[in-house]
């Protein structure tokens, strides 16, 4: 494998040869190198489509056929994606440290589907789909066979009837609350904090990084693009995720011992 081209600081470096509690918030630039849009910038897809009228519980009570329509055909993208470098990197890095975890906003699942252990989704994943009003979750073959069934057309519970949607967060909605209490924990008691593929603008997932610097961490931005988080982190490398996390893992390879 050639040299890496990117750079990282002593002080990073330093950091990460020391630490034992390593956290990492992805957003949706994690998974743009695997083909999936991320949702805001040039070709993002709050920039085709009104976040108002489908990612929230109120526009599919209104317009459900309309809603399922488009989440069939984000997880229908998302099924036929694989992980990228940056996930698999992730995967790597995880074995060097006695705490390592994700923290996530995508609800594609790349992460899990790559061999991450320790994942804690803050915005549910696309993959799961559940009954609004009895709250059973539906499988993804009974889920086919349904969709079959309902022509294009929300599908309704087998068992009460009620309209089935994803299980993701939409906005309006409360994140789970274990996930977002362990992410709390987990970002508090981090050493090295980065922040990857995010625009940092959406709560309460934008205020991790915050809440880790002010509890001592050295705080990281991988983003080509600047963010609001961008003159607080310590250091920010512009280049893509799939770029700088194999990078970044070949170096933690060469200053820590294999623990897992
Ligand atoms: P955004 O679409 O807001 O931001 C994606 C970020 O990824 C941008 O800052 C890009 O510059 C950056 N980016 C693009 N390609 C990249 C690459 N190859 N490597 C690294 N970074 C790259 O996505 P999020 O911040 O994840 O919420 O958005 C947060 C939440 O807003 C989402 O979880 C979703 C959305 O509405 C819900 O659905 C609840």
């Amino acid at each position: 494998m050639g040299k890496s081209l990117i750079k990282f600081s002593e002080k990073l470096i330093d950091r990460l040869k020391v630490a034992y509690n390593v956290v990492v918030l992805t957003g949706a630039g994690m998974s743009a190198a695997s083909g999936v849009p991320t949702f805001r910038g040039k070709d993002g897809l709050w920039n085709k489509f009104n976040p108002e009228e489908l990612a929230n519980i109120n526009a599919f009570l209104r317009n459900p056929d309309l809603v399922w329509e488009w989440y069939s055909w984000r997880r229908n993208l998302i099924k036929n994606v694989n992980p990228n470098l940056g996930h698999y990197a992730l995967v790597d890095m995880e074995q060097y440290f006695p705490e390592f975890a994700v923290i996530t906003q995508n609800v594609d699942n790349l992460h899990q589907q790559a061999g991450s252990k320790s994942v804690i989704e803050l915005h549910g994943n696309i993959m799961r789909n559940k009954c609004i009003d009895c709250g059973q979750y539906i499988s993804e073959e009974d889920l086919l066979k349904l969709e079959e069934e309902a022509e294009k057309k929300v599908p309704h519970c087998p068992q009460c009837g009620g309209l089935i949607r994803p299980d993701v967060v939409w906005f309006g909605e409360l994140l789970p609350q274990d996930a977002i209490e362990k992410a709390r924990e987990l970002s508090a008691a981090a050493e090295v904090f980065f922040s990857v593929g995010t625009s940092s603008q959406v709560e309460p997932a934008a205020s991790l990084p915050y809440l880790a610097k002010g509890n001592g961490a050295y705080l990281v931005e991988i983003n080509p693009e600047a963010t609001p988080l961008s003159s607080v982190a310590d250091e920010c490398l512009r280049e893509g995720v799939e770029k700088v996390l194999p990078a970044l893992s070949m170096e933690i390879e060469k200053i820590r011992k294999r623990i897992k």
